[in-house]
């Protein structure tokens, strides 16, 4: 292997057709994403047809965008990275199937990585300097999972949500106000001006001794019957104080139980992961709350906490060098469990 090793990183487990080349898992060459939401706006959600479709049309087209903006040609590459799960299966197959037509047509090795690990992996591309052993919040439209990571591959998932994703949430609370799709960051921009104190929503599991799952269905429930409320009581909703209630309720959550899980393990660093990483409140807050046991916060800038190509290629760098490569039969797998030790 040269000095500078070559990655490029598929992502289509969503709704975002991506694709990276990343260089010695640190460095982004490029990075294209093609995103959907405008077409699945007003269903107020993922359409996995509409979705599957659409990768298909426009895949190509990134990868070629990725390797000019990059700078480099098919020959170029040391490796093929690919997301092959968890997701939306006719998504993931895009990515997988197209992943292995190349691998075999230019004799590269393939790397299947687990989405999930990849979010967290979009943290080496911040240029800082992590050092094992880690916790990691990944906090996503489809995930809420609590990490603990000795070192690469080395993985232990110390909680999960038992029910709704962060994210879903937020996407299901925007779509009952009428707000579009994706949720998360209309409701941040609506909670900065809103009263957090105008409701107040549960925070399920928040003072359960060594609990570190989550669940989010409650608090969904409790906003959406609130919302109805006021609507049958004939009072005007205010949805920035909704929004800020809520992001409040969840952001209280999500930080209790990351300061819990880093008592217990002992780290000095959290990596910050997934869609919700973007959220400015959170990231405050976790902040705020780590500095004061002496922990370091590290979290990716924005694009690279959404679903990208180059988390992906940036773990398929480290799966390269640990030899975990994938062969022919890889394929999507719809509910992978994080659980690689
Ligand atoms: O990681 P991601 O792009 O896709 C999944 O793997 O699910 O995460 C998308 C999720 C959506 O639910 C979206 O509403 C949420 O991340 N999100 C946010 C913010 N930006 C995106 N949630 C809260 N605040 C944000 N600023
Ligand atoms: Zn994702």
């Amino acid at each position: 292997m040269s000095t500078k090793t070559l990655i490029l990183g598929l992502e289509t487990s969503c709704d975002d057709t991506a694709a990276a080349v990343v260089q010695n898992g640190r460095t982004v060459l490029s990075s294209v994403v093609s995103s959907q939401d405008n077409l699945h706006h007003r269903f107020g959600g993922v359409v996995p047809e509409i979705a599957s479709r659409r990768h298909l049309e426009v895949i190509t087209v990134v990868i070629e965008e990725a390797l000019d903006e990059a700078g480099v040609g098919f020959d170029d590459l040391d490796g093929l990275a690919v997301a092959y799960g968890p997701g939306l299966v006719g998504s993931l197959l895009v990515g997988v199937s197209l992943a292995k037509a190349l691998a075999f047509t230019l004799d590269l090795p393939i790397i299947g990585v687990n989405h999930l690990e990849g979010h967290l992996y979009a943290n080496f591309l911040t240029g800082a300097a992590v050092s094992f052993p880690v916790l990691s919040l990944v906090v996503s439209g489809g995930h809420t999972s609590l990490i603990y990571m000795e070192g690469h591959g080395q993985i232990e998932v110390l909680g999960k949500t038992r029910d709704d994703a962060a994210g879903e949430v937020f996407d299901k609370i925007a779509r009952a106000l009428g707000l579009g799709f994706p949720g998360g960051p209309i409701m941040e921009k609506l909670a900065r001006r809103g009263d957090a104190a105008a409701f107040t929503f549960p925070r399920a599991l928040m003072l359960e001794e060594k609990n570190l799952d989550f669940s989010f269905s409650g608090v969904k429930t409790a906003v959406l019957n609130c919302i109805q409320r006021e609507k049958e009581k004939g009072r005007r909703i205010a949805p920035p104080d909704i929004a800020a209630a809520f992001q409040e309720a969840v952001v209280d959550v999500l930080t209790a139980k990351s300061l819990r899980a880093v008592k217990e393990k002992k780290v000095r660093q959290f990596l910050l992961a997934g869609g919700v990483a973007a959220n400015g409140e959170l990231r405050r807050r976790l902040r705020q709350d780590l500095l004061a046991e002496g922990v370091e916060l590290i979290y990716p800038p924005v694009e690279y906490c959404t679903d990208n190509g180059a988390m992906i290629g940036a773990a398929g760098y480290y799966y390269l060098l640990q030899g975990r490569l994938a062969g022919w039969d890889l394929n999507a797998v719809p509910n992978l469990a994080l659980d690689l030790s």
